[in-house]
């Protein structure tokens, strides 16, 4: 033991984070088996849900209007296709879903669908006053079961967003009424999950695009699936994995704790240990117990950091990654803020914890990710490449490229790698209108 902190305990923590190689293949192989189970219709905590979408040509063209229901934002879009991967973004809206000064909360627990939905296509209705629209697609990031593209029933929300007297519904016959109520007569001529919208977007400009994922506030994969044929094109079709529900990776203590707090315990298991909604806060639990155990001085229990769960922001964790001295200020001040005493020890043992979660992250997405290149690779083509988005991709200094690392490692060298589609979800949303006008 040195200072005040207990060393050894630290490193076990650290330990209890990491993933070896070895691990990770596993994983990789274990992801693929599921990838398998779903596909052959078996039991799985994977879904493989079927969108109806085959790949886009990249020579979709028009006007659009897109709507990007994600974990934190609604995103409006008029949206012009201008061909050979091209778009020009005409007009657009963004809000948060929780906006204190603004007076309103879309995830506060008494909040029910029609109130979400009216929120939608107020927004909508602004983006669309004055627009010529050829079509509408909607961007929807939640699991849902399709029997054809432009509807689809909600399976369960996710990320801890709840709205009441939804699970089980039309998605598009919610919206459409919700237009409706505003004076617009229009019906989403497609429903897409995020993960498909980003792949859509992605292989509108790339055509070895195979497969689209997200890590933002929640994490999902989809991937283009040689055996699942749309209708009469029989072209290969888009599949939802709803990877964030992959269950078959081993937890610790902390992993334990964060779970059975969560609106959906036993849920999700991949998706609280790598996306945004849950890093800042499996790094605040991990504080908080080793702080209970006295493993590190100054803890005060009653601090509000301690006592509210989701304190912690990840952007906290993007800090710790970097070495950068104004992120360290930053840490610094985060810390004098929330009570955690100034120091050296203090600040080393946060940032241990911090990049032994960002890492383990790091290596969870990268098996997953060897998974659907290697299911990928029934295409025969030169390279698979995954388009991604998601705030994680965009902010967190190190987490796309710390990935492809680990991807080159594993496959033949330039054959495979992850591209960042900015505005993936709208994008493909209206590369979605299109396909399906
Ligand atoms: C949802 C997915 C979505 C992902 C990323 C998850 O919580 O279940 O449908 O694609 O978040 O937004």
């Amino acid at each position: 033991m040195s200072g005040i902190i207990n060393w050894t305990i630290l490193e076990e923590a650290v330990a209890s984070y990491r993933l070896d190689r070895s691990e990770m293949r596993n994983t990789a192989q274990r992801f693929q088996q599921e990838m398998d189970l779903a596909l052959a219709g078996k039991n799985s905590s994977l879904k493989m849900l079927p969108s109806f979408l085959a790949a886009p040509s990249g020579h979709e063209r028009g006007n659009y209007t897109a709507i990007d229901l994600g974990g934190s934002n609604l995103r409006v879009m008029q949206i012009e296709l201008l061909g050979q991967g091209q778009y020009r973004i005409i007009k657009q809206i963004s809000r948060s879903l929780q906006d204190p000064q603004g007076g309103y909360d879309y995830t506060a627990p008494e909040i029910n669908g029609q109130q979400i939905f009216g929120f939608i296509a107020e927004m909508t209705a602004k983006v669309m006053e004055g627009a010529e629209s050829q079509g509408l697609g909607f961007t929807f990031s939640y699991p849902m079961n399709q029997q054809k593209v432009d509807s689809g029933r909600l399976i369960r929300w996710t990320k801890e967003f709840n709205p009441r007297d939804t699970i089980g519904r039309d998605v598009a016959d919610m919206l459409s009424r919700a237009l409706w109520l505003k004076g617009i007569e229009i019906r989403p001529s497609a429903i897409i999950n995020d993960t498909a919208a980003v792949f859509l977007a992605g292989c509108y400009q790339d055509s070895s695009v195979c497969a689209g994922s997200i890590c933002g506030t929640g994490h999902n994969t989809c991937v283009l699936d040689p055996h699942s044929l749309v209708g009469a094109r029989c072209q290969p079709m888009i599949v939802n994995m709803e990877a964030g529900n992959f269950s078959r990776l081993p937890l610790n203590c902390w992993d334990r704790i964060l779970n059975q707090d969560t609106e959906d315990p036993g849920q999700q298991i991949m998706e609280k240990m790598v996306s945004g909604k849950y890093l800042g806060e499996l790094l605040r639990i991990t504080l908080r117990e080793t702080g209970e155990k006295g493993v590190w001085s100054g803890y005060d229990r009653e601090l509000r950091i301690w006592t509210q769960p989701y304190s912690v922001d990840t952007r906290v964790l993007g800090w710790l990654y970097s070495d950068q001295v104004v992120n360290k200020e930053l840490l610094d001040h985060w810390m004098e803020l929330n009570g955690i005493p100034l120091s050296e020890e203090n600040h080393q043992m946060i940032t241990r914890w911090g990049r032994a979660i960002i890492q383990r992250a790091i290596k969870l997405l990268a098996a997953s990710y060897m998974a659907v290149i290697k299911h990928s690779r029934q295409f025969n083509q030169p390279g698979w490449v995954i388009a991604v988005d998601g705030a994680l991709f965009k902010y967190l200094p190190g987490f796309m490229s710390g990935i492809e690392d680990i991807l080159q490692e594993e496959f033949p060298p330039q054959t495979v790698g992850l591209t960042y589609i900015d505005d993936g979800s709208s994008v493909g949303a209206a590369v979605a209108a299109a396909l399906t006008k």
